[in-house]
C-alpha cells in the first residue's frame, strides 16, 4: 500500500489557512509543515499554534523549501494566482481555495501552466464536501432519479458575513464568491453538460447602503448544452445577527425518474443562549439564537473541527499519500464556475441574457 510523506506549505495564514493548518497537522502522513503570509506575524502565529517547523513572510521560501511536498494557497481571493503558478513552477500538487481566481485570465493561465507541467491542481469546493451534497451526487451516479432535467439552490447568509468578503476584496461579491458554491455543486450534478446562457436579475440595498455597489439579492436562470434549466438565487443581505451562522441554502434536484430535496437551512437545530455563541468566521460576532451546524467551514467540537473543510482537507491529504481519487475541484471546472458566476453578474447588470463562452 502506498503512503507517501508529506510536507505541507501553507500560503495564506488567516482564517482559512489556521483551519487547514490545525488539520493537516494532526493527518498521519503530515510530517512537515511551513506556513506564509504577507504579514509574516500571521504566519509565526500559525507556526506557534500548529507546530509547524517552518514560517517566512515571503512566500517562495516556502514555496521552494526542499521538505515542502505540496502547497496550500489560502491567501485572499485576488491573491491566489502568484502563489499557485509559483507551487506550479516547483512540480508540487496545490490546493487552493476557491474561486480559483478573480479573472478569468488568471484561470486560464493556472490552467495553461498545470496542463504544460502535468501539475495536480485542485480548488477547495468544500460545498462538495458537506455530507449531504456527496451523497446527493452518488444518488445521480447510481441512477437513482434518472437523467437530470433541472434544479433550483438558493442561498442566503448575514450581511456581516458579505461585508467581510467585500472588506477582503471588493470583487468577492456574494455571487462570485458565495453562490459560486451552488454553481460548482450544479455543474458537478449535471456532470459533462456545458452552460451555454444565463439570465438574472439583482436588486440593491443594504449592501449599497453600507458603501458597496452590489446587490443584495440576484436570481438567475442557466441553461445548459443538454437542455438541464437551474435556477440559482441568493441573497447575503439577511439582519446582522439571523441565527445562520454561514450559508443557509435550500438544494432541490429534478430528474425524470426522482427528486432530491435538500433542506441545509438548519432551522431543525436551534439553541438559544444568554451567553451567547461566536461566530465560527466572524471575531467579535455573538448571537444569542443560532441554528446549530451552520457555520460553513464546519464546526468545533470536543478539541476537533468537524464538517466540509476538514472532510474535504483529509481527502485531498489522503489523495496524495496514497494515490487514492478525490472529489475535489479540478482547474478547469473551477474556471467554468467562474465564467458562470461573471456571466450571472454581467446579465444582472445589464438586464439581458448572456451566451457564454464569455468574450475575452
Ligand atoms: N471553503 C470554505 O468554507 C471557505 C470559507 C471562507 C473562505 N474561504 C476562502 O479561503 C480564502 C481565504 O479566506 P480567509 O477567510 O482565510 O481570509 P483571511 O483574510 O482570514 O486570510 C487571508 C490571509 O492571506 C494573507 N494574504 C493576503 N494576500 C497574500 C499574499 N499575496 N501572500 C501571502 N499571504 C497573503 C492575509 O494577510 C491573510 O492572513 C479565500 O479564497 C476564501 O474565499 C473558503
Amino acid at each position: 500500500m502506498q503512503r507517501n510523506p508529506i510536507g505541507l506549505g501553507i500560503i495564506g495564514s488567516g482564517r482559512i489557512g489556521n483551519l487547514r493548518g490545525r488539520l493537516a497537522s494532526e493527518h498521519p502522513a503530515v510530517k512537515f509543515i511551513a506556513t506564509a503570509d504577507l504579514k509574516p506575524e500571521n504566519a509565526k502565529a500559525l507556526a506557534g499554534k500548529i507546530g509547524a517547523q517552518v514560517h517566512s513572510g515571503n512566500n517562495l521560501d516556502i514555496i521552494n523549501h526542499p521538505d515542502v511536498t505540496a502547497v496550500v494557497v489560502s491567501t485572499a481571493e485576488g491573491q491566489h494566482t502568484e502563489a499557485v503558478l509559483a507551487a506550479i513552477a516547483a512540480g508540487k500538487p496545490v490546493l487552493v481555495e476557491k474561486p480559483i481566481a478573480l479573472e478569468l485570465i488568471e484561470a486560464d493561465s493556472i490552467i495553461a501552466e498545470a496542463e504544460r507541467k502535468g501539475a495536480n491542481v485542485r480548488v477547495g469546493y468544500s460545498r462538495r464536501f458537506k455530507e449531504r451534497y456527496l451523497i446527493a451526487k452518488e444518488q445521480i451516479l447510481q441512477g437513482r432519479i434518472g437523467r437530470m432535467t433541472g434544479a433550483g439552490a438558493r442561498l442566503y447568509n448575514s450581511s456581516s458575513q458579505a461585508l467581510a468578503m467585500l472588506k477582503r476584496d471588493p470583487h468577492a461579491t456574494p455571487v462570485v464568491d458565495g453562490l459560486t458554491y451552488y454553481v460548482d455543486l450544479m455543474n458537478w450534478f449535471v456532470g459533462g453538460a456545458k452552460l451555454t446562457e444565463v439570465y438574472a436579475r439583482g436588486q440593491k440595498g443594504v449592501l449599497k447602503a453600507a458603501g458597496h455597489d452590489v446587490d443584495d439579492v440576484v436570481h438567475s436562470v442557466l441553461t445548459y448544452d443538454d437542455g438541464t434549466v437551474v435556477n440559482l438565487s441568493v441573497c447575503y443581505a439577511l439582519p446582522e445577527k439571523y441565527p445562520a451562522l454561514g450559508h443557509a441554502a435550500r438544494v432541490e434536484i429534478l430528474g425524470d425518474g426522482g427528486v432530491m430535496i435538500l433542506d441545509d437551512d438548519h432551522t431543525d437545530q436551534i439553541m438559544y443562549s444568554n451567553k451567547g455563541v461566536p461566530h465560527v468566521y466572524l471575531p467579535d460576532h455573538n448571537v444569542n439564537m443560532v441554528f446549530l451546524q451552520s457555520g460553513t467551514p464546519g464546526d468545533w467540537a470536543l478539541g476537533d473541527f468537524w464538517g466540509p473543510i476538514a472532510n474535504e482537507t483529509r481527502a485531498w491529504l489522503d489523495h496524495l499519500a496514497t494515490g487514492k481519487p478525490c472529489a475535489l475541484a479540478t482547474p478547469r471546472e473551477a474556471r467554468a464556475t467562474l465564467e458562470a458566476t461573471h456571466a450571472i453578474q454581467h446579465s444582472a447588470a445589464s438586464g439581458k441574457p448572456v451566451r457564454l463562452p464569455l468574450a475575452g
